[in-house]
């Protein structure tokens, strides 16, 4: 059999001629410098998302040089390539609308250029996600790479972080508890450090379900961005990328349902971000395998929440680290997962647990280890320091034992009712429990721009019961679904202290928010979901224990009001130009990830998980 072109020689240029395609190739490459030794070499691409716009990326250059040492250590030949970079304060509209185009060019970039296997460095939320959607359907083997959580700072002797302790200080300062000079002086002590966000936001959620699907090495979601562990991971995944090149474990056989199905069971046991159900949705969907959110529900009944990090809980990403990271919480949650399922470095997740001891969750020690752990050998030994430091108490306060939840069922509660008939989702676990239940008269803004008009006047009727709604915040209304759903509370009520109020809206929020806060109202007002039949005054009742979302209005008024609405036309691809007409024409509801039409799989062949 006819074995495919490799390295150099791999997707030549069409000139109609392979072989001088092949020739001008080669002499472009030596005028670079290369010798035919190095042009011999496997090919490793190394994706660039370094950028002055992006402080989450801010130790690229540093990790480049590492995988390039692992690349070169294990006889493959580094060749970086740069691709678009998001961060989440310096994208307008919003970052959201920008992660298609970012997994279009890395597919595209992945596709068109030579190379056997691709290290993907990639960290603020949007990126991780656009990754591996792209490298899911560029079909060349991929390891993904995070750049690693930021440090903590410290404020007034208090320990600080990005983000939840911005949305924190940020409302005291609304509520007129914190002064100008004295959250300006915050806003230089929360970011410590280049790195993602030190909570367990979209960044480290997304850092947590790449290392769960396996497409990550183990041990790699935890580390700071500015550690030596860190480094070792990018040295590690370097060499692991070459092993890639000979292995032909390109991402579909990586990223199975059984795959999915872990990286969903870790979502909800770590409390990750609710933007991780999109991001998972869209990955999973480039391959033919759809999201079934009610069997995602009954996984969230009998999974509890094992991390105690902001903002569900009180710590932050290095705690995580030292505390075993993403290794303790797949040995507390082995019987719940798919151990057979393959990992990147050729061994099955159960293997890899195996080799990774937490000594005091596993029987087994590392003597014990099964001799093909060395075969990689000491993947994460840095990293799965999680296992240098996993048996203390204060490790056991972070990663929790599945007697001994921080919260008795998964993160997120998937929700269905009148209000949302394509299911909504809640963040239970840093929701307040006595608004878990809740029925109060709502209290509605039709767009973000009303939202910004309205509510910190003084003469908005609003009580601390009534419901916050806000409209148009969706994948196509906004455009690009911003991370607006996370309402603030009216100043006059915060300047009474309310903290927490029921909200609810077609957009997304922040992975380090938190509140009673119904998100992702499918489909969206934009284009007539029955949200849009929503008006101050209706009473709106949310039932987490009941999974429920409801306008306690009559069908027959919802559809009335729905049928005669003079609502706003839909933002539309007519008369737009350039990627604003792509997005609008083809960007998809919430339920199946915000992805493209024309990028999702042609046929949904699978489902995750499957039924619980
Ligand atoms: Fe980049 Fe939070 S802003 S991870």
């Amino acid at each position: 059999m006819p074995t495919s072109p490799s390295g150099f020689r791999k997707g030549l240029t069409s000139y109609g001629d392979p072989a001088f395609a092949q020739f001008l190739r080669t002499a472009f490459i030596k005028g670079a410098g290369y010798t035919d030794d190095a042009l011999a070499r496997p090919i490793v691409g190394i994706v660039n998302t370094s950028s002055g716009y992006n402080p989450c990326h801010g130790n690229a250059t540093d990790l480049i040089a590492a995988v390039r040492r692992g690349v070169m250590l294990a006889g493959g030949l580094p060749i970086e390539f740069p691709t678009i970079s998001i961060h989440e304060s310096f994208a307008h509209p919003t970052s959201m609308y920008l992660r298609n185009l970012m997994a279009m060019d890395t597919e595209e970039m992945i596709r068109a250029q030579p190379m056997d296997a691709v290290v993907l460095i990639g960290g603020c939320d949007k990126t991780v996600p656009a990754q591996l959607m792209g490298a899911a359907s560029a079909g060349v083997p991929a390891i993904q790479l995070v750049t690693g959580s930021m440090l903590t700072g410290a404020h007034r002797g208090e320990r600080v972080g990005a983000c939840t302790d911005c949305r924190r200080f940020w409302g005291k300062h609304r509520a007129g508890e914190i002064n100008a000079a004295e959250i300006g002086q915050i806003s230089g002590e929360l970011v410590a450090s280049v790195g993602t966000c030190s909570v367990m936001g979209t960044a480290s959620t997304m850092a947590c379900i790449a290392e769960a699907l396996g497409i990550a090495l183990p041990g790699s979601a935890s580390p700071p961005a500015v550690t030596a562990d860190r480094m070792r991971i990018a040295e590690k995944t370097g060499a692991t990328a070459v092993a890639l090149t000979a292995s032909h474990l390109t991402p579909e056989k990586i990223l199975t349902s059984k795959a999915i199905e872990n990286a969903l069971r870790v979502l909800l046991a770590i409390g990750g971000s609710t933007n991780g159900i999109i991001h998972l949705t869209a990955i999973a969907g480039r391959l033919g395998i759809a999201i079934d959110f009610d069997a995602f529900d009954a996984m969230s009944r009998e999974t509890p929440v094992l991390v105690d990090l902001k903002p569900t809980g009180t710590g932050y990403m290095e705690d995580f680290h030292h505390a075993g990271g993403l290794t303790a919480v797949l040995h507390e949650l082995r019987p719940l997962l798919h151990l057979d399922a393959l990992t990147i470095t050729g061994r099955t997740l159960g293997e890899e647990l195996q080799c990774h001891v937490i000594r005091d969750t596993s029987p087994s020690s590392p003597s014990e280890a099964p001799e093909k752990c060395h075969v990689l050998s000491d993947t994460v030994a840095g990293a799965a320091a999680g296992g240098h430091h996993a048996a203390g108490s204060s490790s056991r306060r972070i990663v929790r034992r599945r007697d001994e939840p921080i919260f008795a069922e998964g993160g997120i509660a998937f929700l269905r009712g009148n209000l949302a008939p394509g299911g909504a989702i809640i963040k239970q676990s840093a929701a307040s429990p006595h608004l878990l239940e809740h029925e109060g008269r709502a209290v509605v803004f039709e767009n973000a721009e009303d939202l910004a008009r309205r509510i910190d006047d003084p003469a908005l009727d609003v009580a601390p019961d009534d419901v916050l709604i806000l409209k148009r915040i969706g994948p196509v209304g906004a455009p690009g679904m911003p991370e607006a759903g996370y309402i603030p509370i009216p100043r006059k009520l915060a300047q009474q202290g309310v903290k927490d109020m029921v909200r609810i809206s077609d957009g997304r929020m922040s992975g380090t928010a938190s509140g009673t806060i119904v998100l992702h109202v499918t489909p969206e007002a934009a284009i007539g979901g029955p949200i849009a039949a929503a008006r101050t005054g209706d009473r709106v009742r949310l039932s987490v224990k009941e999974r429920l979302i409801s306008l306690l209005v009559p069908d027959e008024e919802i559809a009335r009001r729905l049928a005669e609405s003079t609502r706003e036309a839909p933002p539309s691809a007519e008369g737009q130009r350039g990627y604003l007409k792509l997005f609008l024409q083809s960007v998809t509801q919430a339920d199946t990830g915000c992805d493209f039409d024309f990028l999702r799989a042609v046929e949904m062949t699978q489902k995750a998980p499957r039924k619980i």
